[in-house]
């Protein structure tokens, strides 16, 4: 009987594995990068089960997660990797490590890739060609975080794009505080909130969202519902910005993301907006950031707030939505109904972004001055 078990098992064995031909689900795909370390994840099938009615059948999946980092690498040094070794190229990738000290590099950002996958495929095969050294979404990846299969979209969109560089989101409210986010990313400290650097640039990542969409006045009207940010979680969050503001004041560039901006121009979140700008108050303009960039907004929105570049880059793949400069007198700079995503060339006297729509057009060119080494936080 020992026996008969043995070899039933090592048939279920075969047949469960057997049904996947590549035995990868998402990845690999790099993350956490340094000019000396990188982590290489990647998501392999544990099972499948199909559920039938006479609507059809539809297959759910179980997933294994791995990860391994790899450090005291060389610094610009190309790394080749292969998570599975078993003489296919399902588990192979490559990544470059980042240049040690103070070096021109690019990255892209766009944001709200949520729900048209044709567009996100798009801006996603543009910024490829961009070779940029990392990635960074402003939030809502997907339409639902608590939903496998806009994860499994999501993965198979960007295959390619995330094997060769670090991918860096922010949390949307799209993503629903899901476990799945913080599964499959694997992001420096709490991931919720976390910074990181890329020579003297430092990447402020942070969390507009919170809990609020778990609220009953949010999950009625996402539209209508106003957040109070001055809760313990955000109070700390603040303190933790101003912790880094002031331990890197030095930092050549400091670029700040966050998922909902701080100025709408769409009307239905005019108000909400200006709640999140009065909990941030002063924060970005006294310690001389460089640019806030924030999604939630389907368009690009180009703005300034108390003298601080701001960017609401919400075109990745979201229905469009109608904005109105005349909702930011003063402030707005540029609107565009537009899918698009932004490139940032980070230079040594300046960092050039320019948005690009999703057909490969130009939007507008800007320039950011590097921050002044001196620089002191003002003391009002
Ligand atoms: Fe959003």
């Amino acid at each position: 009987m020992k026996r008969c078990i043995s070899i039933l098992s090592l048939l279920l064995a075969f047949v469960a594995s057997s049904s996947f031909a590549n035995p990868i689900a998402f990845g690999p795909y790099v993350q956490n990068m340094t000019d000396d370390q990188a982590t290489v994840c990647w998501t392999t099938y544990k099972t499948s089960v199909d559920i039938s009615s006479e609507k059809g059948t539809e297959t759910k999946r179980l997933y294994d997660q791995h990860e391994i980092t790899f450090s005291r690498l060389e610094a610009d040094t190309e790394y080749h990797y292969d998570v599975l070794k078993d003489g296919t190229d399902f588990g192979k990738g490559s990544f470059r490590t980042f240049k040690e000290g103070i070096a021109p590099f690019k990255f892209v950002v766009y944001g709200d890739t949520r729900s048209d996958h044709n567009i996100h495929r798009k801006i996603v095969e543009l910024s490829e060609k961009e070779d940029p050294r990392l990635v960074i979404n402003s939030g809502d990846l997907v339409s639902s975080g608590t939903n496998i299969h806009d994860w499994e979209k999501f993965f198979e969109i960007n295959r390619e794009f995330m094997k060769t560089r670090p991918y860096y989101p922010v949390l949307g409210n799209h993503e629903k505080n899901a476990d799945y986010y913080f599964d499959f990313f694997s992001l420096p400290g709490n991931e919720r909130y976390y910074e990181f650097y890329v020579g003297d640039v430092l990447f402020l990542m942070l969390d507009s969202e919170g809990s609020r969409f778990t609220m009953p006045e949010y999950a009625q009207n996402t539209d209508k519902f106003w957040g109070n940010y001055w809760t313990p979680y955000f109070i700390k969050q603040k303190e933790w910005v101003q912790e880094m503001l002031t331990r890197h004041r030095d930092a050549g560039y400091i670029f700040v993301f966050f998922h909902s901006p701080i100025i709408s121009i769409k009307e239905t979140r005019v108000e909400d907006a200006k709640i999140r700008r009065k909990f941030w108050g002063d924060i970005f303009e006294k310690n001389n950031v460089s640019a806030v960039i924030s999604g939630h907004d389907h368009h690009y929105h180009r703005y300034e707030a108390d003298g601080v570049p701001m960017i609401t880059s919400g075109g990745g793949g979201a229905g469009l939505y109608d904005g109105d400069p005349k909702f930011a007198p003063g402030e707005s700079i540029l609107y565009k109904k537009v899918n698009h995503f932004i490139t940032v060339d980070v230079g040594l006297k300046e960092a050039t972004l320019k948005a690009i729509d999703v057909e490969g057009n130009e939007i507008e060119t800007f320039s950011i001055p590097r921050r002044k080494t001196d620089y002191k936080p003002s003391a009002k």
